[in-house]
């Protein structure tokens, strides 16, 4: 497939396009300031012409966001322009050139009360509960869902969460950073989500436009786990001998409030789940680990 990937100079751009020339796919990458995705005069041009060239186009991924969950709280403008103006311009323009769009979105959709199964148990999110953000971020991502999938039928919004990879700053780099410069960390243990290696959520992505799947699709690292015990396991896996005390969010109040409860699961028959969480993370540090060696 020819594919479009915008915002591929962020954390998951980088794998999608690696993960895209893995499969043997032909990428042409953009990012800012080489296409604004809230610019619609822009975005229509390049498909224009990327539909003209010998291959053609056979879809979009688009990972450009505004990812400054804090940030957003203040610059709700901004946000909100990436998030749903530039979504919504990406959609439009994609069902116009008839190309399919995969956008990216967030459990920030979500209020962060966990929903509740039969027995009155904590369960998964699942892509037919309704949407509640907290947050100028989850705000402006949900809207932007909402437009990519009134754009066309063929198009699909990616909801994941706790998302981590070796292109980006992210939790796990955070805790092995602090974990060389103190004996103890304190990490809260009452918010619950489902970490995500952005290294096994490339390809997954990617199999859903090759293999045509379209709408509103869950996909996260299997399991869930609070913070916590991600950090435990991070020290865990990488050998450091570093203690993981345990607090509460009311001990770190930010700008924007963070879901409580983040654990996403897919209740559809024609999505493949990610691998457990805890293989996740094996991945990225082997990958981190060839990365610091080469
Ligand atoms: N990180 C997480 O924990 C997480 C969790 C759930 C969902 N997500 C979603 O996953 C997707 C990818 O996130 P990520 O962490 O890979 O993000 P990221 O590293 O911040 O990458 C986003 C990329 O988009 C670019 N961009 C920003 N505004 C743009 C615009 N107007 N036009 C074109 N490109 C623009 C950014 O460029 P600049 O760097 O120059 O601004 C950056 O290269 C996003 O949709 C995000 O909402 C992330």
């Amino acid at each position: 497939m020819r594919l479009l990937v915008t915002g591929a100079l962020g954390m998951l751009g980088h794998d999608v396009m690696r993960a895209g020339e893995r499969a043997g796919h032909e990428l042409v990458p953009v990012d800012l300031p080489e296409l604004d995705i809230t610019d619609a005069d822009g975005v229509g041009a390049l498909l224009e012409r990327l539909k003209g060239e010998p291959g053609g186009l056979d879809g979009i991924v688009n990972c450009a966001a505004w990812t400054d969950v804090d940030g957003a709280e203040s610059k709700q403008e901004a946000a909100h322009a990436v998030n749903a103006v530039g979504a919504g311009v990406l959609a439009s323009e994609a069902a116009n050139a008839g190309v399919p769009l995969l956008h990216i979105s967030t459990d920030y959709v979500f209020d962060g009360v966990a929903p509740l199964d039969a027995d009155g148990n904590p369960r998964s999110y699942l892509e037919s509960d309704p949407t509640r953000p907290r947050s100028v971020y989850g705000s402006t991502k949900l809207e932007g869902e909402q437009l990519v999938l009134a754009a066309s039928r063929a198009h699909t919004v990616v909801r994941t969460a706790w998302l981590y990879g070796v292109h980006g700053n992210n939790f796990v780099a955070t805790m092995l950073r602090l974990a060389g410069e103190r004996d103890s960390v304190q990490v809260v243990t009452d918010q619950v989500g489902s970490p995500t290696w952005s290294g096994h959520l490339a390809p997954a992505v990617l199999g859903l436009l090759e293999r045509g799947v379209a709408g509103l699709v869950h996909m996260t690292g299997g399991g869930q786990v609070s913070w916590n015990g991600f950090t435990q396991e991070i020290y865990r896996q990488a050998e450091i001998d570093c203690r993981v005390d345990p607090t509460t969010s009311d001990q770190f109040v930010r700008p924007a409030p963070r879901p409580a409860w983040s654990a996403l699961e897919s209740e559809r028959d024609d999505v493949i789940p990610l691998p457990p969480w805890q293989d996740g993370l094996a991945g990225y540090l082997a990958a981190r680990d060839g990365m610091m060696r080469s």
